[in-house]
């Protein structure tokens, strides 16, 4: 078979040794790996290097993707869509392996839907694409974030403030929901759940007042502050998601919670850190994993799929079943973990 690779959307730790398994289960079957540069950008534009054995070992333990990413969505007009299949045809793949979140398997779908032979496989730190417990990039992402949490931990206790900590995820919680309980944060706000401020702000005084100095808060980037914010000037990506950065979500809170508690209180915001550092031993596990089920699949005929993990079982879905839905947190862990202790 002749398999092209891509990897699309926010990069993630994980991905290249998604990319590694893709290319050594392929070449094992006497295949020919065609990657392209850049995610869907590659295909459209036809930039493409020739994978083999020597350039695949080595990029087991490195963050990032030697691929390249980016959000090109060729989906926004029959030109592009044409050019991607019109270079799928002249490369003479017998499969593509898209590995990407919801964006860059949306484009998967369309493809499989016009006949072509895709695969697709989870990634995005956010771990919000459904169907799977598991999305390559995400366990790097909540180490990061409990290390984080550590180090604030001890600056936030000497100077006995409070710290809030602004980490990725727009629709889903999951980074700040299962980072923070693993940071031990006092109280964690998730896009899941509308925020109850007052809640929050009583916590606090109960933490403070059972004598500890200092306090440390967990808040997703996509979490709703008060009103909705203007942000109909704000910039967006190709698939039209505004950049949340822009909404300070975790500056706004410290002055809220500072102002309302005359507790000295500071922010930081994680941002692209937890998307960069060498991939967990989880995420290479998973990503090997992933990558070669993917090449079986290839093998086997089965396209228009993606390969999922439920418990510890690989599994495949229709591309088609993930469009347009968000896995978000399990509501007995929000009940749980919005502040545990
Ligand atoms: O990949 C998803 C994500 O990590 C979101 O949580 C975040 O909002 C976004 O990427 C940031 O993307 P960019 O790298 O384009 O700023």
């Amino acid at each position: 078979m002749i398999i092209g690779v891509l990897t699309g959307g926010g990069d993630a730790p994980g991905l290249n040794p998604t990319v590694r398994a893709v290319a050594l289960t392929a070449l094992s079957h006497g295949d020919e790996v065609v990657g392209f540069l850049d995610g869907w950008r590659g295909v459209q534009e036809n930039h493409t290097i020739s994978v083999d054995r020597a350039w695949a070992e080595r990029i087991l333990d490195e963050g990032g993707t030697n691929l390249g990413t980016s959000r090109t969505n060729p989906m926004k007009s029959e030109d592009t869509m044409n050019a991607v299949i019109s270079n799928f045809q002249a490369n003479k793949l017998d499969t593509l392996i898209a590995i990407g979140g919801d964006d860059t398997l949306s484009v998967a779908a369309e493809l499989s839907r016009r006949g072509l032979p895709v695969v697709g496989v989870p990634k995005t730190m956010d771990n919000d694409v459904p169907e799977t417990d598991y999305c390559i990039g995400f366990d790097t992402a909540v180490n990061t974030v409990t290390q984080s949490l550590d180090k604030l931990r001890t600056t936030s206790a000497s100077h006995h403030r409070a710290m809030v900590v602004e980490v990725m995820g727009r629709d889903a919680g999951w980074v700040a929901g299962i980072g923070g309980v693993a940071g031990g944060a006092d109280y964690i706000l998730l896009p899941e759940v509308e925020p109850d401020l007052e809640d929050l702000y009583s916590h606090l005084e109960t933490v403070r007042s059972r004598g500890k100095s200092y306090a440390l808060i967990v808040v997703a980037e996509g979490v709703q502050l008060g009103q909705p914010q203007n942000l109909e000037n704000a910039k967006t990506d190709a698939f039209g998601h505004v950049q949340l950065a822009q909404k300070n979500v975790g500056e706004t809170l410290a002055g809220l919670i500072e102002e309302r508690l005359g507790w000295e209180t500071r922010s930081v915001v994680l941002g692209h850190l937890q998307r960069g550092g060498s991939p967990s031993a989880f995420d290479r596990v998973l990503g090997t994993r992933y990558g070669a089920a993917a090449v079986e699949m290839a093998h086997r005929g089965e396209f228009g799929q993606m390969v999922v993990i439920k418990g510890w079982q690989l599994q495949s879905v229709p591309l088609e079943s993930i469009a347009g839905h968000t896995k978000t947190l399990d509501p007995s862990f929000i009940a749980q973990a919005t502040r545990l202790l």
